[in-house]
Parts: structure tokens; sequence; C-alpha cells
């Protein structure tokens, strides 16, 4: 029986899980990261880049090959990586967060201009996605590419459901268990156009980043819920110092009220930063704003962040 190490008693979430994973708590790696933004919905100060509605983050450790998470939707990415000088070619290893073209879109063009990729990903990746808007109308939302396409261009895919270590410092959460009963998700989401298939999107994962000034992570759109993800975390770690968050949070889709939930556990976990992307939307975006102004930060293409 493994029990959470920093556990607040204020929290809501209070649980012993049976687990064989425990990431460094008693001998940190310490290590250093820097995150770059190459794509996102909306452009900064950075004259030439592009935005796309999309998502992808270059993580690159102090010492090792730098590390993608997502490739946005593939309009984007190898042009805002070569205006921000960053090769492409010396990325190894691709996470991709979960099968959505937004995220997963640049794999293959990723494939054709820089090379063959070790790809980690869920194996629901691969599953139909489509959105449902109210109106009825339907639009594919899937990986763009099958799996045979991908692998002809050069992926091998690394595919699990666990939480596992992918790098040195550098960890994926796996498929996030939905605990909290406010994170209802994004209900327009379907395997199927007739709206028969609720599609809770399993595939969805985050990566953890071990730093020296705590845990970072790094959401692609966090379907399965930010507090979800949070707990998830603590629950394999032992931890529970996520100092930081950048990403989408998917808020932008969610009901109001799980928005107001969600802040109310940000706030009990004292979260340093929280820079927003992608699905988190204006609205949000702006509450959050309010709500953690010394936190709250928007991460749009060119945005860094060392840790
Ligand atoms: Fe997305
Ligand atoms: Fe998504």
């Amino acid at each position: 029986m493994f029990k959470l190490k920093d556990y607040q008693n204020d929290s809501v979430f209070v649980r012993n899980y049976n687990t064989n994973y425990i990431i460094h708590s008693e001998a940190p790696v310490y290590m250093k990261f820097k995150i770059t933004i190459l794509c996102e919905n909306s452009v900064g100060p950075l004259s030439g880049t592009l935005g796309e509605h999309g998502f992808s983050a270059l993580i690159e450790p102090a010492e090792g090959a730098p590390l993608l998470f997502d490739t946005g939707q593939g309009l984007t990415l190898v042009h805002n990586a070569r205006r921000m000088n960053r090769d492409l070619s010396l990325v190894r290893q691709v996470v991709i967060s979960h099968g959505h073209y937004d995220h997963a879109g640049g794999l293959k063009p990723l494939l054709g201009q820089c090379g063959p990729k070790h790809v980690s990903c869920h194996p629901s990746v691969f599953n139909s996605r489509y959105r449902i808007k109210d109106n009825g109308e339907c639009f594919p939302i899937g990986m763009p590419a099958s799996r045979d396409e991908l692998e002809a261009a050069g992926a091998s895919f690394d595919l699990s459901t666990e939480f596992r270590s992918i790098a040195p410092g550098i960890h994926l959460t796996g498929e996030v268990p939905r605990v909290t009963d406010f994170e209802t998700g994004d209900h327009g989401l379907y395997g199927d156009c007739c709206g028969r298939e609720p599609d809770a999107t399993p595939d969805d994962q985050s990566l953890l980043l071990e730093s020296g000034t705590g845990l970072v992570l790094i959401l692609g759109c966090c379907h399965a819920g930010l507090i979800n993800t949070l707990e998830h975390v603590a629950v394999m770690t032992g931890r529970r110092d996520v100092t930081a968050i950048v990403g989408g949070t998917h808020l932008g889709f969610c009901s109001q009220q799980q928005i107001e939930k969600t802040i109310v556990e940000l706030k009990l976990r004292g979260i340093k930063k929280l820079a927003a992307s992608h699905c988190t939307g204006f609205a949000a975006s702006a509450r959050l704003s309010r709500e953690l102004p010394k936190a709250f930060q928007v991460a749009m293409v060119g945005y860094t962040l060392e840790v």
C-alpha cells in the first residue's frame, strides 16, 4: 500500500493506492528544462511565426536530446521551429498527447522533413473521432494519417496506457483515471457521426518533468480534467509539488461549474505558474487570470519557460 507523501488534509481526494511505480521522491533528479511553444492558436511578439488551432511544445533538457510533445495539425510546426532556430531533426522522441488532428496532424510532415522518430502514445490514439455540434453538424477530428502511413514515413510507436518514464526526468502520465465528480469534460466528442458513442478520450495523457524547482506538467488538451491529472500524478509519484502547468486545459469547452471547481482546487494546490494555451480559450483564460493573477500566463507560439 502506497501513501501520498505530502498529503494535504484539506484536499477532498483522500485515497490510498497500490502502485509499483514511484518516481524519485527520495533522490530527485533535479534536471533543468527549457519549454518552448512551437504551435498554438495565437502567436506572440516573435515576427514571422504562424498560429493554427493546435498545440506543440519542444522540451529541451539541459543535457540530452530534445523531445517534442504534440505536433499541432501540421501547418506551422516545421516553419515555426525554423523561425526559432530549433532543429527538429535532433528530436528523437515525440509524444502524442491524444489522437486529435490538432495535436497529431503534424506528425507526418515532421517525419517527412525531419526524419524517423520514436513516438510514445496511448494505443487508442488511432480511434475514429468526431465532433458533433449542437446543430447536428459532424466533423472528423481524429488523426489524419493511419498507423501504417506513419510507420511507412518513419514512426516507431511505443504504445502504452501506463504511467512511465521515457527519458531521464521525463515521465508520461499514461491513461488518467476520472475520479472527480465535476470534471465532466467536453460533451461534443463522439466515436461516430450518429452520436451513439460518446468519446471520453481515454488516450489523453500529459507529460511530467522532474525539475529542480518541482514537478512541471505539460498538457495537450487535458480531456481527462486538470484535477484528475494532478491527482493521478500525486498517486503515481507520491509527490504533490507540481509547481508549473503549461498547455491546453480544455476549460474553454467545459461547464462553468468545472471551471469554478478547478480554480478552487488550483488555489488549494499552490500552483506557482499556470501557462494556459489552446483549448483554454479566451473566457476561461480571463477567469483564470483574474483568480490566479500571479500564476497565470498565456503560452502562445514563442513562449518559453525555463524550469
Ligand atoms: Fe486540442
Ligand atoms: Fe483534443
